[in-house]
């Protein structure tokens, strides 16, 4: 049972084990399970469940304190870069504490002092139902995967401090992937071939259930290469430890590709025409066009370079984390589930290829068709090619990646979320970055050029009370409060309905609309912007828009465009905030639909039902804790729009724990 495989007939499959001697010696013996060992862990997690509910820790507010007590101490600020020289991409969040960045000189003693965050401010800040470690800093997810009735987690983990750097691989598991427990460090640098950082890697799960984990380290002398490591017991569910494989690195860069231009491989995927398993790396050409190369592999022993390229992108630089999996797109039952790595194309297939930008640190997918036959993947659109077209969101998201599970049928997406502050405040709270909510991935066959992103439906059990607050109309220039008695955790969706004769009288306003240029929520057209304001105090000074704008295409047609306003999140002004947003398509007779997932620092939204996303950081400094309000606003000019639905859950909170027996 808990060797449970989506597929009963399994791929055909021929698998010689790493050579005797090999730390990755595999188990002969598969179907059995240690069903004692899993009922144990079953039993301590239900008691860890009991615990975390009684205990008195029930207020996010009450967690660990910010190390430090002051903030005015004198620090010398400069603007720092951290990855870049060591050959990954830009960590640092680029905020200057004093917003004068552009003195690079390193003269910091005329600079302004950052903003005086408080310790209230910033433990505020720490979110209640994200992924997050305990402490420190993280960045892109790793290996996802689901074993004997567990997600696991791993990430990129600094276990040294809230700043990039020592990067090992975090862990942690879930019955639910929504309450986590911790787990001791799955991997360290303790090789020379991966000495300087046990970067980033896939789980690729074989039809037999073993899992293998193939990985990017970065050498002693800072070369990329990929390395295979192994579960030291796969009876054990916790997948604690970690062996490496004697024969690593597996991979170091082939010819013509740089050796800090070689990381992050896929999960692979098998090819029954040649018997071989599959797995693509992204990198960059001498011309500065991203693309991915494939290796196959019969045994995860042998590699070999596949003649040519999957695909390339001009102009767009290094692809890092690519991710390629199928998805169904016929019309009918199979479209509602996810699709595993090595199912079969056909024509009611398609795959999706996304790569991380190194250039400007977004996540581009594009659909298209996978000829294994030829090495190659071509976009169905190719101006909506990878990295000139769609993004997994519009706001912060990156170095994201899908695993199929198995459990639920199921595509599931991670994406890392940086932060928007700056480091000196980063090291104040103690803590850097976060998981976003994990999102079911499918095809959507109403617009059928697009995928849809939903939060994973177990995140509705936090929904605690809610409001309906359905049936108010806002009219233009316009602002009405939502009596939420605590609104820093929220779970809010909404369906909006616009005046028909204003949508008749619009013939050519705001031709060329733009989240980025269009001014934010005070950029005021005849259809919008109108919305909800989430973290917001209730003088408004500070307060994030959520909001849709309608304008007319060069085209002539209406366009529906989504965006985030930060610009008035917060008072304090070391801060990265802008507008973000894209257009969200709306076909005829859909009403626009928006769901927020407000959890203190974050705010991450789907609009009409996942086609586009965006996620923001927020760090007020007065709508916070108590203070925290929700509002709708319609500041179109000429417009009323009407809730026809609106709930808002206030949502609970994970009091994620280290594992305990
Ligand atoms: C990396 O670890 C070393 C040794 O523990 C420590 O001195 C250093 O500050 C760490 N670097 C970062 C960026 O955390
Ligand atoms: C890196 O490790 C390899 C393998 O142990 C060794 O041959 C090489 O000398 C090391 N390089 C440096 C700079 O230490
Ligand atoms: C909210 O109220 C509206 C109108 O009263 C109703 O149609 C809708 O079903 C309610 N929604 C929820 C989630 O209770
Ligand atoms: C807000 O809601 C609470 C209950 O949730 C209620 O007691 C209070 O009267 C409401 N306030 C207003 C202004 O409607
Ligand atoms: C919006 O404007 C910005 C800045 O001019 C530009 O970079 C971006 O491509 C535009 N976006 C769209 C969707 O046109
Ligand atoms: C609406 O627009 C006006 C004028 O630009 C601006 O002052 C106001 O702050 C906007 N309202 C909201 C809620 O952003």
């Amino acid at each position: 049972m808990d060797d449970h495989h989506p597929d009963s007939t399994p791929l055909p499959f021929s698998y010689a084990p790493l050579p005797a001697g090999s730390a990755a010696s595999f188990p002969t013996e598969r179907r059995r399970t240690n069903t004692r060992l899993l009922s144990l862990a079953a039993v301590s997690f239900s008691l860890l469940a009991l615990a975390a509910f009684l205990s008195s820790d029930r207020d996010p507010r009450n967690a660990r304190q910010p190390d430090s007590s002051s903030a005015s101490s004198p620090v010398s600020f400069r603007p720092v870069s951290r990855g870049p020289s060591d050959g990954v991409s830009e960590k640092a969040s680029g905020a200057f504490p004093t917003l004068l960045s552009g003195t690079t000189s390193g003269d910091s003693a005329a600079a302004p002092p950052p903003y005086p965050w408080t310790n209230d401010m910033l433990q505020w800040q720490r979110t209640g139902f994200h992924f997050q470690p305990p402490r420190n800093w993280m960045n892109d997810p790793n290996g996802p995967l689901w074993y004997k009735g567990l997600y696991h987690l791993f990430y990129q983990y600094n276990p040294d401090s809230a700043v990039w750097g020592n990067i090992t691989w975090g862990h942690a598991v879930s019955r639910d992937l929504v309450h986590w427990a911790h787990l001791p460090l799955a991997m360290v640098p303790d090789h020379w071939y991966d000495l300087r950082g046990v970067w980033t890697g896939s789980a690729t799960i074989l039809p037999t259930g073993q899992i293998v984990m193939l990985y990017t380290g970065s050498t002693n002398e800072s070369v990329q290469v990929q390395n295979l490591a192994v579960p030291a017991d796969p009876s054990d569910p916790l997948l604690k430890t970690w062996v490496k494989s004697d024969s690593n690195p597996v991979l170091a860069p082939p010819p013509g590709i740089g050796p800090k231009d070689f990381r992050d491989p896929t999960t692979a995927w098998y090819d029954p025409s040649d018997g071989t398993w599959k797995f693509a790396v992204g990198s960059k050409d001498g011309s500065h066009a991203g693309i991915v190369i494939v290796y196959r592999t019969p045994d995860f022993v042998r590699y070999e370079l596949v003649p040519g390229l999957l695909h390339r992108v001009p102009g767009t630089g290094m692809w890092e984390c690519v991710d390629f999996f199928p998805v169904a797109v016929a019309e009918g039952p199979e479209a509602a589930e996810g699709m595993e790595a090595s199912a079969a194309a056909g024509p009611g297939v398609r795959h999706v290829l996304k790569a991380s930008m190194d250039d400007d640190r977004h996540d581009y997918y594009a659909i298209g068709t996978y000829d294994a036959g030829t090495n190659t993947w071509q976009p169905e659109d190719e101006r909506m090619d990878v990295g000139i077209g769609l993004r997994y969101d519009w706001g912060m998201f990156y170095a994201s990646k899908t695993f199929y599970d198995p459990a639920r049928r199921r595509r599931v997406l991670w994406g890392w979320i940086g932060e928007a502050d700056s480091e000196y405040a980063d090291v104040l709270k103690g803590w850097a970055s976060l998981q976003a909510v994990p999102r079911t991935v499918l095809f959507d066959t109403k617009t059928r050029s697009n995928l849809l992103q939903w939060p994973v439906e177990e995140v509705e059990k936090l929904r605690m009370s809610n409001k309906n607050f359905s049936g108010i109309t806002i009219d233009a220039g316009s602002v009405f409060p939502l009596n939420i008695t605590r609104a820093t955790q929220l779970d809010i969706e909404a369906e909006f309905e616009i005046e028909e004769e204003a949508l008749a009288m619009m013939v050519k306003a705001d031709v060329g609309y733009n989240c980025s240029t269009g001014g934010g929520a005070a950029g005021r057209g005849m259809l919008g912007p109108f919305g909800l304001l989430v973290l917001a105090n209730e003088r408004l000074s500070e307060r994030t828009a959520v909001y849709f704008y309608i304008a007319r295409g060069i085209d002539g047609n209406l366009r529906t465009h989504f965006c985030h306003d930060e610009l008035r999140s917060s008072r304090a002004n070391d801060i990265i905030k802008r507008v973000v947003g894209s257009t969200v398509p709306v076909l005829d007779g859909e009403r626009l639909s928006v769901r927020i997932l407000v959890d203190h620092s974050i705010v991450e939204s789907f609009a009409q039902g996942g086609r586009t996303c965006i996620t923001s950081r927020v760090y007020p400094t007065e709508a916070i804790y108590g203070a925290t309000k929700v509002f709708l606003f319609n500041n179109a000019t000429s417009a009323s729009v009407t809730a026809r639905s609106l709930t808002i859950w206030e949502m609970d909170s994970t009091f994620n724990h280290p594992y305990s027996t």
